[in-house]
């Protein structure tokens, strides 16, 4: 976390040092005194070993699905055993795959078919301040540093995640990704800063989606872009399902717009150019159950007898990525 106060002059973020700092130093207080699941991960990441590289510049390989480091001859069976048992004290591993020297991590998400869904339809991130919204343990993080952005800053206030991250970073070592353990609410308004606002997977889960838009525009420069990913329900007309209790078996959702609301809500929050870069059914190929998580997954969430509803009878989950500039 300190390393983004450390590089404060070069990133241009002196405006905001006060605010940022007082957020980073209470979150270390908080974690400096570690507790139940935090004591756990603490333990687990200072107990991931440290592994000497062979030449200095060891970069972290992207290919079309994975990101990962290493090879498994560079480590002994010891090590090798080490590493994954510690990896398991994380789980579970939502987004991914991974691969750190032979080891792969098989996520629940197939979060490369997502990737592969937009990456060629938005600005390039050469150069670009990126936030990430809800980033979980890095994935799209570490996919976005192959294209040499300025910096990526992530925000992800699940510490399971959020540890996950600090697991691969230890070993990845990216220089300009950073990730702090907090919500939306929390960052500071680091007004017209951003270039590339990343907002996949969180604005359903939010109970004042326009106040959330409105935010995001704000941390924008004017002709930046947002990448929204969010749930939709699909249909012609102007509604949101709003769910009475669950929505596949998750409390947590509020708005699940059809693409006419989402695009209004774009237009009155100070959002031009919005184009619909994708829309998919999310099918169990994608989201499943693996040895790397313990909880249910897709298939546990739709009506068996009737896939295309969840298990309280709602439409099954298809997602809607639009692209949308700032004005
Ligand atoms: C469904 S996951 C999506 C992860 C990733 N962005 C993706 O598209 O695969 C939602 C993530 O957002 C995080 N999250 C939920 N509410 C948030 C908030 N208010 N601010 C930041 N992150 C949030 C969750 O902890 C979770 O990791």
């Amino acid at each position: 976390m300190e390393n983004l106060l450390k590089h404060h002059q070069t990133l241009k973020l002196t405006p905001f040092l006060p605010a940022l700092s007082a957020l980073i130093y209470s979150q270390q207080e908080l974690l400096s005194h570690p507790k139940g699941n935090i004591l756990k991960y603490t333990m687990a990441l200072q107990n991931l070993p440290l592994i000497s590289f062979n030449f200095p510049n060891y970069s972290h390989n992207v290919d079309r699905k994975r990101v990962g480091i290493g090879t498994k001859d560079e480590i002994s069976d010891s090590v090798e055993k080490q590493i994954r048992t510690n990896l398991m004290e994380l789980a579970p591993w939502r987004k991914g795959p991974f691969e750190l020297f032979g080891i792969e991590i098989d996520s629940e998400w197939q979060s490369w078919m997502k990737w592969n869904r937009f990456i060629d339809k938005i600005t390039p991130l050469k150069n670009r301040r990126i936030l990430d919204i809800g980033s979980s343990n890095g994935y799209y993080m570490f996919r976005m540093a192959a294209q040499n952005p300025k910096m990526i800053l992530g925000l992800e206030p699940q510490y399971a995640f959020y540890f996950q991250y600090l697991a691969l970073q230890k070993y990845l070592n990216i220089e300009n990704v950073f990730c702090l353990p907090v919500t939306f609410d929390e960052l500071p308004l680091m007004n017209h800063y951003f270039d590339t606002v990343f907002c996949m997977g969180v604005l359903y889960h939010r109970k004042s989606p326009i106040d959330m838009l409105k935010k995001i525009n704000e941390l924008m420069r004017s002709g930046g872009e947002l990448i929204l990913e969010n749930l939709i329900i699909e249909s012609n007309e102007d509604i949101c399902l709003f769910p009475e209790e669950r929505y596949a078996k998750m409390r947590n959702i509020f708005f699940i717009p059809s693409l006419k609301v989402l695009e209004s809500w774009l237009k009155r929050t100070g959002f031009g150019n919005i184009k619909c870069l994708d829309i998919s059914r999310t099918e169990p190929e994608e989201q499943r159950k693996t040895s790397w998580i313990q909880t249910e997954s897709l298939t546990d969430f739709l009506d068996p007898e009737n896939p295309s509803k969840t298990v309280e009878g709602y439409p099954a989950p298809v997602r809607a990525i639009l692209s949308a500039q700032a004005i």
